[in-house]
């Protein structure tokens, strides 16, 4: 259907039709992806960018990691909002354990309309204890 519509997906996306995002972003200080991806990075003969991750387990939790974190997942909604219909839907799985996301939100200039809770029953932290993460629903600054 896109393909009779559009010659590609970039000419889509400049067209601003993205109704919205559904994703879930890296959480602060828990896992390095370069790591846990390298065998893709072997087999495809892919550059490294470990320094562009945004909040990866070597850059700690600490002010400066968070400050880091807040800019990298900004810059990236900022980004997306090029793409974005007037009416957007962004909805972000987070466990936002530092309250980063209101600022987050902000910078990128959007808001954030309603936060469900999701129960977690299993997870790859250490510890196996259940605990709730958070959905947020962010929309345009009207
Ligand atoms: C929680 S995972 C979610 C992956 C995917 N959305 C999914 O649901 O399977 C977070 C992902 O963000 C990626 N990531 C971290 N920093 C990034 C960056 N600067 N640019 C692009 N991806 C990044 C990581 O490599 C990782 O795959």
């Amino acid at each position: 259907m896109l393909a009779k519509k559009y010659p590609s997906y970039a000419e889509f996306a400049q067209r601003q039709n993205i109704q919205g995002i559904f994703s879930s972003p890296p959480y602060i200080g828990l896992i390095n992806y370069h790591e846990q991806h390298a065998y893709a990075y072997d087999l495809f003969g892919f550059e490294r960018n470990d320094e562009l991750e945004i909040g990866p387990l070597f850059k700690g939790k600490g002010k400066i990691a968070r400050q880091s974190y807040i800019r990298g997942i900004a810059d990236v909604l900022t980004n997306c909002k090029r793409f974005l219909a007037d009416n957007y839907n962004v909805l972000l799985v987070a466990n936002d354990k530092f309250n980063m996301y209101p600022t987050i939100a902000e910078k990128a200039g959007m808001e954030i309309v309603n936060q469900y809770k999701r129960p977690v029953l299993n997870r790859t932290e250490k510890d196996k204890g259940a605990y709730s993460e958070t959905i947020f629903h962010l929309k345009d600054i009207i």
